[in-house]
C-alpha cells in the first residue's frame, strides 16, 4: 500500500493529475485511497432520503458525515443541531466551533479526521435521540466505521458511547475504561455542547484529549 502511495506521489510530482481506468472511474494521485471517499458518497446519496424513523419528517438535510475518508481518527457525536440540519454538514454550529478548537489543541485539523453522528437527522429541539431512532440509524454509522477503518475512535458524549457499546453506563465510567470497539481503541469524552454549558468540565476533557493525542502521534502512518 505504501509503495502505491509513493508511486502516486511521484506521478503527482511529475505533473500528472488524474489516472483514468476502463470503467471511467479515476483517482487523483494526491489522495491515498479515493475509493473510500467515493463509497461514502455513494452511500450518502443512497440514504439521504431515508424514512426509517420519525426524524425524517422534520429534517431539512440528512447529515451523513464529513472529513477525511482515510482518517486514522474518527469522531462520533450525537446528532445534527439546527445549523447542521440547515447546511447538511456536521458540527458547524457553536459546538462545532469548540470541537475545531479542541482538535487544534492537540495539533489536529478538522480535514485530517472524519466526523459523524449517531443519528443523521436532527432530533426536534435538540433532544437526545430516542432508542428506536438510534437503532434505525446505527447501521449507517457501523458501515461508515467499516469503510473508514479508523485506528482510533473518539466518542463525544454518553449518547455515542451507549449507542456503540450498547451498555447504559455513566459518561464517567466510559471515560475511565480502556475501550475497544471491534478492535479499534476508543476514547470517550464530554460532548462539546456539554462543555459549553459546563466549562468546569474542560479540564477533564483536556486530559482525555491529551491521552488521545499520545496514541494518535504514535500511530505508524
Ligand atoms: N452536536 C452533535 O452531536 N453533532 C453535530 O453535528 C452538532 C452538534
Amino acid at each position: 500500500m505504501k509503495s502505491l502511495q509513493q508511486y502516486l506521489e511521484l506521478l503527482q510530482l511529475s505533473g500528472i493529475q488524474d489516472i483514468f481506468f476502463e470503467d471511467d472511474k479515476f483517482i487523483s494521485p494526491g489522495s491515498k485511497s479515493p475509493d473510500k471517499a467515493s463509497q461514502l458518497e455513494e452511500l450518502r446519496k443512497k440514504y439521504h432520503v431515508c424514512q426509517k424513523c420519525d426524524l425524517a419528517a422534520g429534517r431539512n438535510k440528512f447529515v451523513y458525515g464529513n472529513g477525511n475518508a482515510d482518517a486514522n481518527l474518527m469522531l462520533i457525536g450525537e446528532g445534527p443541531g439546527a445549523d447542521e440540519d440547515r447546511t447538511g454538514r456536521v458540527f458547524v454550529g457553536r459546538a462545532g466551533q469548540l470541537l475545531t478548537k479542541m482538535l487544534q489543541a492537540i495539533n489536529l485539523e478538522r480535514n485530517e479526521v472524519y466526523i459523524t453522528n449517531v443519528v443523521k437527522c436532527r432530533p426536534p429541539g435538540n433532544r437526545n435521540p430516542k432508542p428506536e431512532e438510534v437503532e434505525c440509524c446505527l447501521p449507517y454509522l457501523e458501515e461508515q466505521i467499516e469503510i473508514i477503518k479508523p485506528k482510533l475512535l473518539l466518542l463525544l458524549g454518553k449518547v455515542a458511547a451507549v449507542a456503540l457499546f450498547k451498555q447504559n453506563r455513566t459518561l464517567h465510567s466510559f471515560r475511565e475504561s480502556n475501550l475497544e470497539y471491534h478492535g479499534i481503541k476508543t476514547y470517550v469524552t464530554y460532548h462539546p455542547s456539554a462543555l459549553l454549558r459546563n466549562p468546569q468540565w474542560k479540564k477533564p476533557a483536556w486530559i482525555d484529549l491529551q491521552k488521545l493525542q499520545k496514541d494518535y502521534e504514535s500511530l505508524d502512518d
